[in-house]
């Protein structure tokens, strides 16, 4: 069981972080194109967050039940507490993104680029290192 809940896991891991990889790229294209373009660059950078957004979910749904199958959390690796620190930060960074997005849908307006870009960036290098102190943790 707890091979298909880390592969599960590595998964969402693979589709959160390579979200935030096209997300950063899209943001690129955007700035120097035309308003259609950036709107519908937008719409795409939208759906991709869901999807990331998404994983991020999986990573906790897996992850709370490894630690539940592996003897809780007293049973974990000193460096686990760590990791789950810089996942907390992920978690509320991407939690804003979201907040944000949603707003923005909703007023029609596309939300600022300049603090979806700081969070995606608070995002990926959190998530860079919960993945690396994950490796040290469990290996
Ligand atoms: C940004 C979010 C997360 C990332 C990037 C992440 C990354 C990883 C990676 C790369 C591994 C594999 C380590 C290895 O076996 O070499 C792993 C394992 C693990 N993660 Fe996460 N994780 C995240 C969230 C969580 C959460 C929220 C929990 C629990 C509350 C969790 C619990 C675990 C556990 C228990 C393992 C070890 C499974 C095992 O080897 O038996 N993770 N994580």
């Amino acid at each position: 069981m707890i091979k298909i809940l880390l592969a599960i896991h590595l998964f969402s891991f693979a589709v959160a972080a390579g979200g935030g990889v096209a997300n950063m790229l899209a943001a690129r294209s955007a700035r120097g194109a035309a308003a259609e373009a950036a709107r519908a660059i937008g719409g795409v950078q939208a759906k991709i967050g869901r999807l990331s957004f998404i994983a991020l979910l999986m990573l906790w749904l897996t992850g709370v039940w490894m630690v539940l199958q592996l003897g809780g959390f007293a049973a974990m690796p000193a460096l686990f507490s760590t990791k789950m620190v810089f996942v907390l930060i992920v978690t509320l960074a991407a939690l804003y993104a979201q907040f944000l997005g949603q707003r923005a849908a909703k007023s029609g307006t596309p939300p600022n680029g300049a603090t979806m870009a700081r969070l995606g960036m608070v995002s990926g290098i959190s998530a860079l290192c919960a993945m690396v102190l994950a490796v040290w943790a469990f290996n």
